[in-house]
């Protein structure tokens, strides 16, 4: 049962769909200090385990550590960070008393779930108005369920997105772009989709396609279409100011861009220089950008991804301003080891910097609302902007969206990706923990950077890599610019990425149909262990396996050097091993058993008396036979 409490006069985040009734506050069963902040309290027992808040740092179980929700640009997925692009309010505690509790709150939140006091759980807002939602269940899954329904069935793409994703930050040129289809499918390795970073743009001006790299882009974007290749654009937040340039200008001119406290526009620095915020919580500003999709969509693309949306704001003017001045002071003095620091540091703080956040405003139906209690709402509506556009335009499904930044609620109009990762074994690990924590928050349409954004990528990490993504809806590699080659054909051994991508394409039909059931239904497509098998105290700890379906657990290698990983199963299974064409299959008891995985395999593990279908191998989704099916 789902029990509503509000204090105060809460934003309208549009997270919850269902018109539910609020009941007295007084009546809230956990503890809460009200205050300028509010506080919520509550303790846990020494076993209690504490699930969710989406994309996030550490554990499936998240106890132990302080989080924090605040939409951030964080550049290094590491476990000392408290905060990444996402604000996902929702956790379960899960004890011999199972709750859960939505926060549904703008602002910033500090989530101390056992790491001051190891048998308490603080939760801080930053500030005094928000709605409290509680959920009684039965299980876990209920719980997660109950709290799906209120808000709302997740984004469903295309079914085109569900094929494998080639990206990179680099492809600029047409023929940077025709030489990844072509060379992917000379060496029979399947693709779907290519990612047009920044550099496709005009100055990286939003909306723009550059007439010197692309001559005739509508033709362009047919022909790959031809070929069974979506091109897919980035969209980033922040608009160039430019004179002449007809977004900058009209949303200037209509007040759409967000106010410094004088009325005039705030202006900051990311990718394209100084750019205007356009204000997404301003419901003509974000209908406005929405329909300016339309310049894409018109040339015939149909996917997009929304990025730098937290906002990142690599620096104000008034930043750079203070940081001018801090450094000309340091100019005039001797440098020692402190005035080196205080130097370095000047700069580097300015970025993505709270007084910023707390400097400029949104218009929300004619009252001025400053972006700090807001936050983390940014990227969301971003992203609802252009998901409701393509709604209504397109109807549902028809177009590929998704957004660094998210709050819940966004999930109904699009998926995300989890941002800049490393090329590290540990962010494999990382990659797999976070899938049910977002699942759990209604967003189903999602994965990582398969083979790591950042840093130089390896063979077989990216192989490894590949053999969970095979599971994940969104499977898109990706890299930085600078890095290391990452696409499939870099490498000596190719026909091993042919085998690990020919078995994603194996499985779509089976990984269509779970994520098509768990949109309905409000279900998980990956569950921790301890959601099945509550009952069982090894399962319940086990941080690197998942359930998927109802039918299998995933339990991917991911460390350097390993031919093989230790595995726990609750119940018997079929150990099973996918490989290109072939499948090797064995019948595991319950109990901890050693597997060996070869590099070009994928190791599944599915219940007694389940059964998965299996479509023959393809080289993309258009030539993908869904009918034919075998079974395991
Ligand atoms: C951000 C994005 C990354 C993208 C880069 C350049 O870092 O997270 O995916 O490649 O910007 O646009």
């Amino acid at each position: 049962m789902v029990k509503k409490f509000r204090l105060g006069t809460p934003f309208d985040t549009k997270a919850v769909t269902a018109n539910i009734k609020s009941e007295r506050i007084s009546a809230f069963p956990l503890d809460l200090t009200q205050g300028e902040r509010c506080v919520v309290m509550f303790s846990i027992e020494k076993n209690d385990m504490i699930f969710g808040l989406g994309e996030a740092v550490r554990g499936i179980n998240k106890r132990g550590w302080v989080y924090e929700s605040w939409c951030s640009d964080e550049t290094e997925h590491t476990e000392d960070k408290r905060a990444l692009y996402g604000a996902h309010n929702f956790i379960i505690v899960s004890g011999k008393k199972k709750f859960g509790l939505f926060v549904d709150f703008p602002g910033k939140i500090e989530w101390d779930l056992g790491y001051s006091k190891p048998s308490e759980v603080r939760i801080t807002l930053d500030g005094n108005n928000a709605d409290f939602y509680y959920i009684d269940g039965d299980s876990e899954r209920d719980i997660v369920k109950q709290f799906r329904k209120i808000i709302g069935k997740s984004y469903i793409p295309p079914f085109w997105a569900f094929g494998y994703q080639q990206s990179c930050w680099g492809y600029s040129k047409q023929s940077d772009f025709t030489a990844v289809r072509d060379k992917h499918r000379k060496n029979n390795l399947p693709l779907d989709c290519i990612y047009m970073d920044i550099d496709y743009m005009e100055r990286f001006k939003d909306f723009t396609v550059n007439k010197e790299l692309f001559p005739d882009f509508k033709s362009f974007v047919s022909d790959m279409r031809a070929h069974n290749i979506h091109l897919i654009p980035i969209i980033d937040a922040g608009v160039k100011k430019e004179e002449g340039y007809p977004v900058y200008d009209e949303g200037h001119e209509k007040g759409y861009f967000c106010k410094n406290a004088d009325s005039t526009d705030f202006e900051c620095g990311v990718w394209p220089g100084t750019v205007g915020l356009p204000d997404f919580l301003n419901k003509n500003a974000r209908e406005w950008f929405g329909s300016q999709y339309k310049y894409l969509t018109d040339m015939g693309i149909d996917g997009f991804w929304n990025d730098m949306n937290e906002p990142a704001l690599f620096y104000s003017k008034t930043g750079l301003e203070k940081a001018k001045e801090k450094l000309k002071d340091i100019y005039t003095k001797e440098i020692d080891i402190w005035n080196y620091f205080g130097m370095r540091d000047a700069l580097a703080r300015i970025q993505n910097s709270m007084d910023d956040y707390s400097s400029f405003y949104h218009n929300v139906d004619g009252e001025l609302v400053c972006h700090k209690d807001v936050h983390n709402l940014y990227g969301a509506f971003m992203t609802n902007s252009a998901g409701e556009y393509f709604e209504r335009e397109f109807g549902k499904e028809k177009i590929l969206i998704f957004s660094r930044a998210s709050y819940i609620g966004a999930h109904r109009t699009s998926g995300i990706w989890f941002g800049d990762n490393y090329s590290w074994w540990s962010h494999i690990l990382l990659n797999l923990k976070m899938l049910p924590s977002v699942n759990m928050c209604g967003f189903l349409y999602c994965g990582a950077d398969i083979g790591g954004f950042n840093n130089n990528v390896t063979g077989d990490l990216l192989l490894r890599w590949l053999a969970i993504g095979v599971f994940t809806p969104l499977m898109r590699n990706h890299r930085a610019l600078g890095t290391r080659a990452q696409e499939a054909y870099q490498f000596d051994n190719t026909q091993d990425f042919a085998d690990v991508l020919a078995v994603r394409y194996r499985l779509i039909p089976y990984i269509y149909k779970t994520f098509r059931r768990c949109a309905d239904e409000g279900d998980m497509m990956f569950r921790p262990l301890a959601f099945d098998y509550p009952d069982d105290k090894l399962a319940c700890e086990v941080e690197d396996q998942l359930m998927l379906g109802e039918e299998c657990m995933i339990a991917p290698v991911y460390e350097q050097n390993k031919s093989g990983r230790t595995v726990y199963l609750p119940e018997p299974m079929t150990f099973v091993k996918l490989s290109g064409a072939n499948i090797t299959s064995e019948k595991l008891g319950k109990g901890i058993h050693y597997v060996e995985v070869a590099l070009n395999e994928v190791p599944l593990f599915i219940k007694e008396n389940k059964k998965i279908p299996l479509a023959k191998p393809a080289l993309n989704t258009a030539e993908l036979n869904t009918e034919n099916l075998t079974y395991i």
